[in-house]
């Protein structure tokens, strides 16, 4: 394993010279350190035009072979994972590569007793439990395809997504810990499944032991099956091109869609930049706070780092319980050396204060990572004085759920680092600035609108039931290249940085949310007629939520009114989605046609109220005053 490991900048610029010129060889070669029940009759097929793409077309595998029984011979006995409870008096759950093998083998037997084929979506609605993780990889060895919905959604968003993959199963647990909450998630699951027919079994894992309806007809405990189950499961061949997972993303209009990802290329992939990026080596501890329901956690706490052979922990908790300090106490309890965050929950925790940093030693770390979205320099010197001690490198690693693996960022120790800056492509990626035209925008020192122009192992294969749709949302934009939604500057060295979505999707604490999809949200309140939301410029969050709604016939207090409405978005989509401010306005900028003027709402929203340029061609100027006068500060 690893002979595609990169040592110096020498060795990356040669990489990923031959990455641009051969592809082909260069990505059969990486490919040929993994095991392959047969290998491929070609390494890339593809077109951007009517969007097609095969990596190792011909291959067969299967992922969690390599991600498990590979590693049995030398590393039976080694730890794959360290879970850490909420609380933090609770014992720790050590899971070594043998067990690991085990538990997935039973939880697969299991998942085959209820009916599961190959092909089969189970939706996944877990805590950060070992069982969580356990859940995919069972998924994976029976090729069925997991679709996990992250725990914090609510009922309805639980439901479209069952509903838009016709999920047979579904797996959860009876409740789930946040700090000092606990919440019930069996409750959301029975309420979701009133809308769900496809759903014939819910396996219920008993984590909180909180009170729950059980239905004898459909749900089953999960202490009553899996460990009854057999530690053998024989891997299912898997076609290289073959789904491996669906998870749900938001875009600029419409419901979340299913982003597909195959079993082939995103396991080549996921292995070569967990490697390379964060330089992970035998004995390290590496550590990614995300959850498994998002991207990051599926290709850096699950797949990339098993692939690897990696020990990883596994957190259940916020950083912010029992105090502020949770997160470096974990670091020197574990002697974790590689810790992967975000920049919200850095921001977050600077602005709490050092009291909490101080009590820690944190000399065990090396790398320090950042995901999910820009790291402003403020919060980026903090980390890597305060956490790092300048001396470990911070990778601001930036991709997304449609990539399945990080595309720009430094390799830690390797590249020079720039304060906010994503710096450089890995080995395999051709990134493009355009403008608003589609006209590449040539040299250093410029900016422009994010575009890959040649496909990556893990790239992103279809939106799940509707591929139209994925060819519209990436593939149409500019002639012949995937389009990211985000812009870009690239300084005078060839850095990249990453300025964040220039599309209708907001990045709230890292989470991807479409202003579309809040508005909706708001427009079921039976008092709202309209609403426009867009995000704006948050302290902690990086973006927060502003929604301008008109409820003219409203007969409320507006500040009842306003509880209402955040209650309704709440129960729809879930808190991570509830607007941070909120105005009752009478109407909204719009031009002769129509046309919502959001420019206007954003430059209102960030304060920039003098600004707002050429407002000459609204349908009524008027309501920009009111706008302006009302603003929520
Ligand atoms: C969007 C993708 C990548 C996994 C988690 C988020 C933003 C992500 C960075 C970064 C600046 C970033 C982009 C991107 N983003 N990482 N290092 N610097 N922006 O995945 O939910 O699919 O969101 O997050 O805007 O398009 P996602």
């Amino acid at each position: 394993m690893e002979n595609f490991r990169i040592n110096t900048i020498e060795e990356y610029n040669q990489a990923y010279k031959k990455s641009v010129e051969q592809p082909e060889a260069f990505w059969g070669d990486i490919a040929e350190n993994f095991l392959w029940y047969k290998k491929w009759d070609k390494v890339v097929d593809w077109s951007f035009k009517d969007y097609n793409v095969k990596w190792f077309d011909g291959a067969s595998l299967n992922i969690t072979e390599n991600c498990i029984d590979r590693h049995l011979a030398s590393k039976a006995k080694d730890i794959a994972f360290i879970w850490e409870s909420n609380f933090e008096d609770k014992p720790n759950r050590v899971i070594t590569y043998q067990q690991l093998h085990n538990e997935v083998c039973k939880t697969a037997n299991a998942l085959k007793y209820l009916g599961v084929k190959k092909g089969d979506r189970v939706c996944i609605y877990l805590p950060m439990i070992p069982e969580a993780v356990y859940s995919m990889l069972a998924c994976a060895r029976i090729g069925a395809i997991h679709s996990i919905v992250f725990a914090g959604f609510s009922a309805t968003s639980l439901s479209d997504r069952i509903q838009d993959s016709d999920c047979k199963i579904v797996i959860t647990s009876d409740g789930s810990y946040r700090g000092d909450k606990s919440i019930n998630l069996k409750n959301v699951v029975d309420e979701a499944l009133e809308t769900c027919a496809s759903v014939q079994h819910v396996l219920v894992y008993e984590h909180t032991k909180i009170k729950i309806n059980f239905n004898n007809d459909k749900d089953i405990w999960w202490h009553e099956l899996v460990p009854l189950q057999e530690a053998i499961c024989e891997p299912e061949k898997m076609k290289s091109e073959d789904v491996l997972f669906i998870l749900y993303t938001s875009g600029s209009t419409g419901k979340p869609k299913g982003v597909v990802h195959a079993c082939g290329g995103y396991m080549v992939y996921t292995a070569y930049t967990f490697t390379n990026v964060f330089q992970y080596n035998e004995g390290d501890i590496y550590w990614c706070t995300a959850d498994v329901g998002w991207v990051t956690g599926h290709s850096y706490i699950t797949y990339g780092p098993l692939l690897c052979g990696a020990t990883s922990v596994i957190f259940e908790g916020v950083p912010t319980y029992p105090d502020a300090g949770r997160f470096w106490k974990i670091i020197d309890k574990h002697k974790v050396t590689h810790f992967y965050t975000a920049p919200t929950a850095i921001r977050a925790l600077e602005a709490l204060g050092l009291d909490f940093v101080s009590p820690y030693k944190l000399n065990s770390l090396k790398v320090l990572g950042s995901v999910g979205e820009p790291i402003n320099e403020e919060a980026w010197h903090w980390y890597n004085k305060n956490i790092g001690k300048e001396k470990c490198p911070i990778v601001d690693t930036w991709w997304q759920t449609e990539t399945g693996g990080i595309l720009i960022s430094p390799l830690a120790g390797i590249t020079k680092l720039k304060p906010s800056y994503a710096t450089l492509p890995l080995p395999g990626i051709q990134p493009i600035l355009v403008d608003d035209k589609g006209n590449e925008i040539k040299g250093n020192h410029v900016e422009g609108n994010l575009c890959i122009k040649y496909p990556w192992p893990s790239i992103i294969r279809t939106t799940y039931g509707d591929h139209e749709r994925c060819k519209q949302t990436y593939f149409s934009t500019y002639h012949n290249l995937y389009f990211t939604g985000d812009g870009c500057k690239r300084d005078q060295n060839g850095y990249y940085r990453i300025t964040g979505r220039v599309d209708d999707v907001m990045n709230i604490s890292g989470h991807r949310i479409g202003t579309a999809e809040v508005e909706s949200a708001i427009n079921m309140h039976v008092d709202v007629v309209e609403s426009a939301v867009v995000g704006y410029p948050h302290d902690i969050k990086g973006q927060g939520i502003y929604a301008y709604v008109i409820a003219p016939s409203t007969t409320k207090d507006h500040a009842i009114l306003i509880k209402e409405i955040i209650a309704e978005v709440n129960k729809i989509i879930g808190p991570i989605a509830k607007p941070d401010k909120i105005q009752i306005v009478s109407g909204l900028p719009k031009t002769r046609s129509g046309k919502i003027m959001r420019r206007i709402l954003r430059k209102v929203a960030e304060g920039d109220v003098n600004n707002l340029g050429d407002i000459s061609t609204l349908l009524d100027p008027n309501v920009v005053e009111e706008i302006k006068n009302g603003r929520v500060k």
